[in-house]
């Protein structure tokens, strides 16, 4: 969650009912499935909202929501996000693309073809940032191909947190002080901007990974990142995930899951590669009858 602008939340009595209708709103909208066990999580965000909207009660704070007045549903749906990442993690599988996913997609194109990535959820911003940094530092074919790198995410202050590009020292950790001399300029108390032409390599936009018709808008990836989401989702919203992905992705295209998350157990429609940095998933080639 990106550190909220809203005013401190004074405590708020909410029965376990209500918040049950709140988790099974929020579940149908984003995927994401909250159970007793985070309940601190909850009250905490629920009355935050509370407090923002000014309701003087759970009821009157949720006619709002289902009003989506002010546009209460994005607020809600944007705080109660997780948005933790930073540059280079899981940097296993950015080796294994430019080792092995990229010159098996290459079989398939021509000197100037499009390469599409798609980092979805991009939270703040840097997971594409780190793909596009690692791809002009480690690939070779870097300038012969023309990439786009889209990112997309559900949670619209992570979007915009992104598109400006502004960081510290802990989304930094992974990275060299010359990694950062080379694509960040220092700015105040230790924070740096993204470089601008690395920012205006990514194009940024919204997407939600359970909705079917909004995920129409997005084809023909031939690398997708979505690592690090499908644990906050249960396994009918991580199958309806899985399914728009697939119909997003070209044929015989990769797909990247975070370490804890594993394709085999959600749907059969990909094929698993084992390679030597990471184990990630194809949509298989498309056979004979177009299929
Ligand atoms: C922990 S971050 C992962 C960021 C990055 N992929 C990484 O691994 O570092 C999880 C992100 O998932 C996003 N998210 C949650 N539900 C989503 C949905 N239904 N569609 C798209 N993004 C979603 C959240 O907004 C949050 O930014």
């Amino acid at each position: 969650m990106v550190p909220p602008d809203v005013p401190v939340a004074r405590a708020v009595l909410i029965a376990q009912d209500d918040v049950r209708r709140l988790c099974e709103f929020l579940y149908r909208r984003t995927g994401m499935s909250f159970d007793d066990s985070k309940r601190y999580f909850i009250d905490r965000r629920l009355a935050e909202r509370i407090a923002a909207t000014g309701s003087g009660s759970f009821q009157s704070y949720f006619a709002t929501l289902r009003a989506d007045a002010g546009h209460e549903i994005e607020h809600l749906v944007n705080a109660f996000t997780v948005n933790e990442t930073y540059f280079y993690r899981e940097d296993h599988q950015l080796r294994c693309m430019t080792s092995h996913l990229l010159s098996d997609l290459l079989r398939r194109k021509r000197t100037g073809d499009s390469i599409r990535i798609w980092s979805i959820p991009c939270s703040t911003g840097e997971e594409p940032y780190s793909i596009a940094m690692w791809l002009m530092e480690n690939w070779s074919e870097v300038d012969n191909y023309n990439i786009e790198i889209v990112a997309s995410d559900i949670d619209t202050r992570a979007l915009k947190a992104a598109a400006e590009g502004i960081y510290g020292a802990r989304a930094l950790m992974r990275l060299s002080r010359d990694m950062i001399e080379r694509y960040f300029e220092r700015i105040d108390d230790g924070r740096v901007r993204i470089d601008p032409g690395l920012r205006d390599s990514v194009q940024f936009t919204q997407a939600n990974l359970v909705d079917g018709p909004d995920m129409t808008r997005y084809r023909d990836f031939d690398i997708v990142f979505c690592r690090n989401v499908l644990i906050y989702f249960d396994d009918t919203s991580r199958r309806v995930a899985a399914e728009n992905l697939y119909d997003c992705m070209r044929p015989g295209g990769y797909i990247c899951l975070g370490h804890s998350e594993t394709m085999s157990r959600i749907s059969p429609l990909f094929s698993v590669c084992r390679y030597p940095e990471a184990i990630v998933y194809q949509r298989p080639e498309a056979t004979d009858d177009g299929s």
